[in-house]
């Protein structure tokens, strides 16, 4: 158990922690039929591109500010209730186009909803603007000019998600060129679906302070020792890796080689309902799963506030509350 940790996290995607129960009554709301992508209170899916497409259909069922502030408010305070005190979001504001909201207003809900679970709770949470490979290059542009023309304080990373089998990194580097000159934090997908090559990439053409997964560096040891030298964090995703057989099991899934091998690790939580998880489960398994003591935790913890997206105040604060 670790109910008694504190937790960070900076790897949840927002619509990817949308409860089964707000998702059906969501729908309901608005008329659409679940039968396709969440049946019996679990979503349906069955390989990675149709996890994608299911969480697509999840994020169509919400549709206004008001939705993304609910989404929102019961994410954070859902983590603010396991002891966590800090949240980076990962957000796409061309969502908000494509279904007519807009991106200022999907943005707009999703910062009236980090404000009201701060109020309650007292959570510090962050957004990431990401863009998606399925949606083309193109689409990842516009998403890193809307983050880097914003000058909403929340807004402080960036990120590229979707099916990492799409194109290779360089075909995006002109979209973190332009999130990296606005200074903002960088962050992208590699080495989830695809191996070692792909984190490879993510080092020479992005240069980010962090990987999202990363963990197929495994399979090629001398990147392995370059994350290591790099000081590049990972935002490890465990529960995630396992649903989507990245990894066939907990046993052979290289958290601990990675950590022993001096690569920065944290704890994350991914799409949580999507593959039966929460960030209490993920720092459960941390203990239970990988062997890892308190001690070992709180310091990957320690590592996620490191590596946040904020500023030096902020980090101060959030050090101070461990
Ligand atoms: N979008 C939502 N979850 C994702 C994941 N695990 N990998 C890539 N893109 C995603
Ligand atoms: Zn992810």
């Amino acid at each position: 158990m670790t109910s008694h940790l504190k937790k960070v996290e900076l790897h949840c995607h927002l619509e990817g922690a949308a409860p089964p129960a707000l998702t059906k009554s969501q729908a309901l709301k608005y008329g659409v039929d679940t039968h396709d992508f969440l049946r019996d209170g679990i979503y349906v899916w069955d390989d990675f591109a149709a996890f994608l497409q299911c969480y697509d259909k999840v994020s169509e069922v919400f549709r206004t500010e008001e939705d993304y502030a609910l989404l929102t408010e019961t994410y954070l305070e859902e983590l603010a209730s396991i002891g966590t005190i800090y949240s980076e979001l990962i957000v796409s504001p061309d969502h908000g186009d494509r279904i007519g909201l807009g991106a200022n207003a999907y943005i707009a809900g999703v910062c009236a909803g980090i404000r009201a679970a701060k109020a309650k709770t007292g959570i510090e949470a962050r957004l990431i603007i990401t863009g998606e490979r399925h949606f083309g290059p193109a689409s990842v542009v516009a998403a890193a000019e809307y983050a880097a023309r914003s000058d909403n304080p929340l807004i402080t990373g960036f990120n590229l998600a979707g099916e990492e089998r799409m194109g290779r990194v360089a075909d995006y580097a002109r979209a973190f060129d332009i999130a990296r000159e606005a200074g903002l934090g960088l962050t992208i997908h590699a080495g989830e679906v695809c191996g070692a090559f792909s984190v490879a990439d993510a080092l020479d053409v992005v240069r980010p302070s962090r990987i999202g997964h990363g963990v197929r560096a495994i399979e090629d040891i001398d990147l392995v020792a370059r994350l290591a030298d790099l000081g590049t964090v990972l935002e490890v995703c465990p529960g995630s890796n396992i649903a989507l057989s990245v990894f066939p099991d907990f046993q052979s899934h290289p958290l601990r080689k990675l950590r022993e091998a001096g690569v920065r690790v944290t704890l994350n939580s991914d799409d949580p309902p999507f593959f039966h998880t929460s960030l209490e489960r993920e720092y459960d398994l941390a203990s239970s799963a990988f062997g890892f003591g308190d001690d070992e935790i709180n310091a990957m913890t320690r590592t996620a506030i490191e590596a946040a997206f904020v500023d030096e105040e902020t980090r101060r604060r959030l050090m101070a509350r461990l």
